[in-house]
């Protein structure tokens, strides 16, 4: 009997649902993993299931690119009749993707209980599509498992028990560090060995699906290149629309890279002076690492990489960038330390928690969660 039917569909979920497989095997949990295929491209997806170990998903929903009304719904369609040949006993999901959404409905409405693991975190921003992704995934879950203390209140604004709150830290994390010493190093990935060098990713809708914003990015990374080399692995949305736009020459002197593989961006943020990014878990990774990021977004949902972490939020304005950008080549950036429970362990905990969680009635809350003071 399949205990827990754990989901996955985006490259971000991938990193997180590889440690939670494992813990789930070594404490003896029957789980099975669904993809659902939100991302499909090799470079998106099979290369991250190859570098981490991630057993092959025993169902595929194979649900591809869409709107969001037609990608979520699809899921939806797709995922009810695996979710009723294989009854589980609940349904995990990670993150705050369209599939993170799309699975936990359907469970929620067939009466199987849902987890979600990085519960809580808000930008407040209801213009991102991850944000109403997170905020309906919260409501309709019965265990949440956060990531950081910050996510505890935001829950429980929102009406949501704290008993069904556990805190336990950063699968992602765990991830990280179990893969350090096989990182790529920078050198291979770049082709070249440079003494110096920033990273960026740029994805998000708000940055990249507008052409005036993404010129004066575009144009500002050019400006940094000249001083610090910008090596800048291409998302597929980011690609389509400079090539839609017209602006390919604006990477003129960048090191465009593919999509990369994990160990292949580990190493390449390890051995950065300094990362640019909108990405949600890379501000989180470069925490991790030690590694000064500048967010090129107005929020984040994840705090505690500004107020313990190497991150700065900068926003998309480039003479904020700018400045941002020479405070790091004067004083090095912002140092940071790593946050509580972002220590490998995180997935374990998860396991234990279920341990004891899976054989009691719905309704029931986590074993230990953290309470609301
Ligand atoms: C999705 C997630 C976002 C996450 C990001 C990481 C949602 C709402 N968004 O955004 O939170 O940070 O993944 O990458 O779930 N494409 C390919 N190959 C692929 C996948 C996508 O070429 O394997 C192209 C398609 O043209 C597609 C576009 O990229 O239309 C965007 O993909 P989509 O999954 O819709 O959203 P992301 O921008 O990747």
């Amino acid at each position: 009997m399949t205990q827990v039917l754990c989901v996955a569909g985006a490259r971000p979920n991938f990193m997180k649902i590889a440690p939670v497989m494992a813990a789930l095997a070594e404490t003896g949990i029957a789980a099975q993993l669904l993809h659902t295929g939100q991302h499909y491209d090799a470079a998106m997806s099979d290369s991250f299931f190859a570098d981490l170990g991630i057993p092959r998903p025993e169902h595929h929903l194979e649900v591809g690119s869409g709107s969001h009304a037609v990608q979520t719904a699809e899921v939806m369609k797709r995922f009810e009749p695996v979710l009723e040949t294989v009854q589980p006993q609940a349904v995990l999901v990670v993150g705050d993707v369209n599939s993170t959404l799309a699975c936990a409905l359907v469970a929620a409405k067939h009466g199987v209980r849902v987890i979600h693991v990085e519960a809580g975190l808000r930008s407040y921003d209801r213009g991102m599509p991850e944000e109403i992704n997170r905020v309906l995934t919260d409501q309709i879950s019965d265990l949440l498992f956060i990531t950081e203390k910050s996510a505890l209140a935001n829950l429980v604004r929102e009406g949501i028990d704290p008993a069904r709150v556990e805190f336990v830290g950063n699968v992602m994390i765990d991830t990280l560090y179990r893969n350090l010493e096989r990182a790529v190093p920078a050198s291979h990935t770049l082709g070249t060995l440079l003494p110096q060098y920033a990273v960026l990713t740029l994805h998000r809708p708000s940055n990249v699906d507008d052409p005036d914003t993404l010129a004066a990015l575009l144009d500002v990374i050019g400006e940094i290149n000249r001083s610090l080399p910008v090596a800048m692995p291409l998302h597929p949305r980011t690609r389509g629309n400079i090539e839609k736009f017209g602006f390919t020459a604006r990477l003129d002197g960048l090191h465009i890279l593919p999509p990369l593989g994990y160990l292949e961006m580990l190493g390449l943020m390890r051995d950065a002076k300094l990362v640019l990014t909108d990405s949600g878990g890379i501000q989180e990774e470069t925490t991790a690492l030690g590694v000064p990021c500048l967010t090129l977004r107005e929020n984040t949902e994840r705090p505690i990489t500004l107020t313990e972490g190497t991150n700065t939020l900068v926003g998309p304005d480039p003479a904020a960038i700018r400045a941002a950008f020479s405070d790091v080549m004067s004083n090095g950036g912002k140092a940071g330390r790593i946050p509580e429970y972002w220590d490998g362990r995180a997935a374990m905990r998860i396991a234990y928690t279920l341990k004891g969680w899976l054989p009691q009635r719905k309704g029931a809350s986590a074993i230990s969660g953290i309470k609301a003071a």
